[in-house]
């Protein structure tokens, strides 16, 4: 397929972008790229045009264009302001791109005759659950902060194309990524980076929030399966293949001594010169306690599982964040 993945600079949609690539998809990357959009994460993709998806008229020159004049197959949609914290600092600019760029993007494709659109949703759009039960499909939207309202916003409008005018839009909600490409801004890349820079590791509240990983790989061979498999007018769920010896997902104390213990092996370090700069900080507010997902649609219609276990994960992610200390440093 002739693919637009925008926002394909930032975290899952360049790894989405490389892993795409490598199935023979061909691919254009729309970016605006902000502080998220990192252009060194695509730097071997010749097709990278920098444009916002709020622009309607920036849109049309790129799918009049398409790649080298062949028009697009699908849109994929990454492109997103994407931290909580900020949203509740600043709400407006998730409303702009999270929900008036989704939906001038979808009118973009429809304009231009782009048969599919894949939107990137979340599994915030549920809100916390319980300290048992996991979300489906089915379960009602109670978005806490205003990246997750928006994000649910855009996927009711998405959907409501879907319905009324019967547009093939699908969408996908999975629980947390983690992995390469992460912005430094989020809790595991800010774990590792502060505990190699020396700097306090801040917790947020008595850090025993939950939440389900699953690394980024897993994630976008879920979403490449939509593209290929997937129904118009669905929604897909993706989550992590649960902790050893637990259910779903893991506490952000627990986990954040997990990348410690596993930093000081791998560095040779002392893990309580690690442990030690752990910092219980105010809790943010309107903060989740638990998320957790039920991907059995995805598993039984796409044949879709996660495959890396979080120990195998983290210690990829860990190896990686070693092995391009110029990657972080300079975001
Ligand atoms: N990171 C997670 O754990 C997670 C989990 C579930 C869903 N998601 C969703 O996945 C998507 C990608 O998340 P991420 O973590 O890679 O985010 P990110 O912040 O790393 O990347 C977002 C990208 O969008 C680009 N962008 C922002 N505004 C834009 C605009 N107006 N026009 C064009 N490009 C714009 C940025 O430059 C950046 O490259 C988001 O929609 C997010 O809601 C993320």
């Amino acid at each position: 397929m002739n693919l637009l993945i925008a926002g394909g600079a930032g975290f899952i949609g360049a790894n989405f972008a490389h892993d795409a690539a490598e199935r023979g998809h061909r691919v254009l990357i729309y970016d605006l790229l902000t502080y998220a959009g990192n252009p060194k994460n695509v730097a071997s993709f010749t097709h990278l045009v920098k444009g916002d998806i709020r622009s309607a008229s920036a849109l049309d020159i790129v799918f009049a264009e398409g790649i080298d004049g062949v028009p697009f197959d699908a849109v994929v949609n990454f492109a997103a302001e994407s931290h909580v914290d900020r949203s509740i600092s600043l709400a407006m600019p998730f409303v702009e791109t999270n929900v008036v760029g989704a939906v001038t993007l979808l009118e973009a494709a429809r304009r231009h005759r782009v048969p599919t659109m894949v939107q990137i949703s979340t599994d915030e759009v549920y809100g916390s659950i319980e300290e048992t039960g996991r979300f489906t499909a089915q379960s009602p939207l109670r978005p806490s902060s205003a990246y997750s309202a928006s994000k649910a916003a855009a996927d009711l409008l998405l959907l409501s194309y879907y319905r009324t005018h019967g547009v093939d839009v699908r969408i996908t909600r999975c629980t947390n990524n983690y992995g390469r490409f992460q912005h430094p801004e989020k809790f595991i890349p800010t774990v590792i980076s502060n505990a190699l820079a020396g700097t306090s590791i801040p917790i947020y509240g008595d850090g025993n929030q939950v939440r389900d990983w699953i690394f980024v790989d897993d994630h976008v061979a879920g979403i490449l399966d939509v593209l290929e498999r997937g129904r118009p007018g669905a929604i897909y769920h993706f989550g992590g293949p649960g902790i050893e010896g637990d259910a779903v997902g893991i506490s952000n104390f627990e986990l954040a001594h997990r990348l410690l213990r596993i930093l000081a092996e791998k560095t040779g370090s002392q893990l309580s010169h690690y442990t030690a700069l752990l910092q219980n900080v105010t809790d943010r507010p309107g903060h989740d306690r638990r998320y957790a997902l039920d991907w059995s649609d995805a598993e039984r219609e796409l044949g879709w599982r996660p495959n890396i276990e979080l120990e195998e994960g983290l210690r990829k992610t860990i190896d990686w964040w070693l092995a391009h200390p110029n990657w972080w440093n300079d975001v």
